[in-house]
């Protein structure tokens, strides 16, 4: 038996001696925004360090727990805490929860992040609909294709739903939140940007940068799952020359102060699907 299959049946196992019906959506929340996970009613609580093959989170504001259970009406999953390449694992083992949830049946995935803004016109606390990406990191699927769970080849054209991207803007407009569209670039950190390497984000077509989501997005639409990804702005990465320095614990704080709109926002969508 596979890793994924031996995680995936762990879970389906806790989900079914839990009584409860299995997601169909699961949702990566990021640095500062494990909130959410907070709101999931009923919720089935499993800590990461419990379940097989799965690492401990160790990045500032994640908690590192699988929550199975109800927002939006629907019967969800959500990742409070996700793996960084930063923090030493391998690519394989960032991207190692998507491929379970693939394996268990997920066919919508919801991420989510806190983000420096690189677009000038952006301000802290700005919530952005992810529209594209820029991939600096190494990608996850190099090595031998895993043809179970798709192509070698795997197309990148419409990474970002534009249906649920519709959604998105649809449910903003009701709960009067107003959402930045732009373009997500990642890089591997740990190191925050340079001055220039910020304008450099800014002249490939960037609008905000961070260092985690793409390896996630890209293993997820390998094995053909929808996917939303929103973005907090946590820092104006754009604005150094006034003497601003990027701080972890800030980042954090920041990405919490917008939680409860992104929440709002994604429990809408959820109900939808
Ligand atoms: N750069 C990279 N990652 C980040 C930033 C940033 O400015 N802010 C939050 N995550």
């Amino acid at each position: 038996m596979d890793k994924y299959t031996e995680t995936s049946e762990y879970i389906a196992r806790r989900i079914a001696d839990a009584g409860k019906d299995m997601p169909r959506v699961a949702v990566v929340l990021g640095s500062g925004l494990g909130k959410l996970g907070d709101m999931i009613a009923d919720p089935l609580i499993i800590p990461y360090s419990e379940i097989p093959n799965f690492k401990a989170s160790t990045a500032v504001g994640h908690k590192g727990n699988l929550i199975v259970g109800t927002l939006g009406g629907k019967t969800m999953l959500a990742m409070q805490g996700r793996f960084h390449y930063y923090e030493g694992y391998t690519m394989q083992e960032v991207t190692f929860p998507v491929r379970v949830f693939a394996t268990l049946g997920i066919c919508t995935l919801f991420v989510s992040n806190a983000a420096g803004a690189i677009n000038p016109e952006y301000k802290v606390g700005d919530l952005m609909v992810i529209t594209d990406h820029i991939n600096l990191m190494p990608n996850p699927l190099i090595g031998p294709n895993n043809e179970k769970f798709g192509p070698r080849f795997p197309d990148m054209t419409e990474v970002y739903s534009p249906r649920l991207r519709c959604s998105a803007d649809r449910h903003a407009s009701v709960l009067g939140i107003s959402l930045r569209h732009g373009v997500y670039v990642a890089g591997t950190g740990p190191t925050y940007e340079t001055p220039a390497e910020y304008r450099f984000y800014r002249a490939i077509g960037g609008d905000a940068c961070g260092m985690s989501t793409v390896p996630e997005v890209i293993v997820a639409r390998h094995s053909g799952m929808e996917v939303f990804g929103i973005s907090v702005v946590t820092n104006q990465a754009n604005d150094l020359k006034s003497g601003a320095v990027n701080d972890g614990d800030d980042v954090v704080r920041q990405a919490d102060a917008a939680a409860d709109r992104m929440t709002a926002l994604i429990e809408r969508m959820i109900h939808e699907i």
